[in-house]
């Protein structure tokens, strides 16, 4: 199986830093932060791994990470046309790369949980779609996923919602069949003119065909100052 890992976008939480370097190659612990999905990923036994990344980025991603022979995988590298068109919109340029079925991470997720058990089940199993979720104390920040424990079914996912109806997020951590490409061309861009990775996710649910599962280590999203300094904290520490 495949890996796609999305590192483009502009970064505005992290600026000034952001103006000049690429959020996913800030530093974090004694490694750029995009070494951290990779490591998650060989460690999960997936070594063909696809970056994308924006134009003005891409020579640097590939000064840093070259081949991936370093790091253990196989690295291929493309660009998403335009910034800011979203999440959906970055993961539809996987298309000529991934196979049947893939896995996604957004490069700025750095978690603890070992990603093997949930990897292993999608590749065999029959879900078409599966996100990952984690119980966070700040929800208005993160794509929300009503939940019906009993069913084991997410009910919708809104993003960033005014008034949370819960505290399951919907981190940065996918599993998609190659039927997502067809889904991806029936989305409309929001109001903030982004293909959302969450009107995505909604389209497998009105199908019945998202499925999740709940990490049980630590999870960030490293997107803000306050954030990158905990993650930080949590790499130097735990080395
Ligand atoms: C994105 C997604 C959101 C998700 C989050 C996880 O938000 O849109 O649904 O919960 O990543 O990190 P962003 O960080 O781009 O605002």
């Amino acid at each position: 199986m495949e890996a796609v890992i999305l590192a483009g976008g502009s970064g505005t939480r992290l600026k000034p830093f952001t103006k000049i370097i690429n959020k996913h190659l800030l530093p974090v612990g004694s490694n750029p932060m995009v070494y951290w999905p990779i490591k998650k990923l060989v460690q999960a036994g997936i070594n063909e791994i696809l970056i994308v990344t924006n134009q003005e980025d891409i020579e640097s991603f590939r000064k840093l990470l070259g081949s991936g022979e370093e790091l253990g995988v196989q690295l291929s590298y493309t660009i998403q046309e335009q910034k800011g068109r979203g999440i959906a919109d970055a993961l539809n340029c996987a298309k000529d790369f991934v196979g049947e079925k893939f896995v996604v991470l957004l490069g700025d997720n750095l978690f603890d949980d070992d990603l093997s058990p949930f990897i292993k089940d999608f590749k065999k199993g029959n879900d078409k779609a599966k996100v990952l979720l984690k119980e966070v104390s700040d929800p208005k920040r993160y794509g929300i996923a009503i939940i019906d424990e009993n069913n084991h079914t997410i009910k919708s996912i809104i993003e960033k919602p005014i008034n949370p109806d819960s505290r399951y997020c919907v981190t940065g951590i996918y599993f998609y069949d190659r039927h997502v490409f067809q889904l991806i061309d029936s989305l409309h861009p929001s109001n903030r003119g982004e293909f959302e990775i969450t009107d995505l996710n909604n389209l497998y649910i009105q199908r019945n065909e998202l499925n999740y599962n709940i990490l049980k280590g630590w999870w960030l999203d490293a997107g803000t100052h306050d954030a990158l300094f905990q993650a930080n904290k949590h790499f130097f520490e735990g080395e």
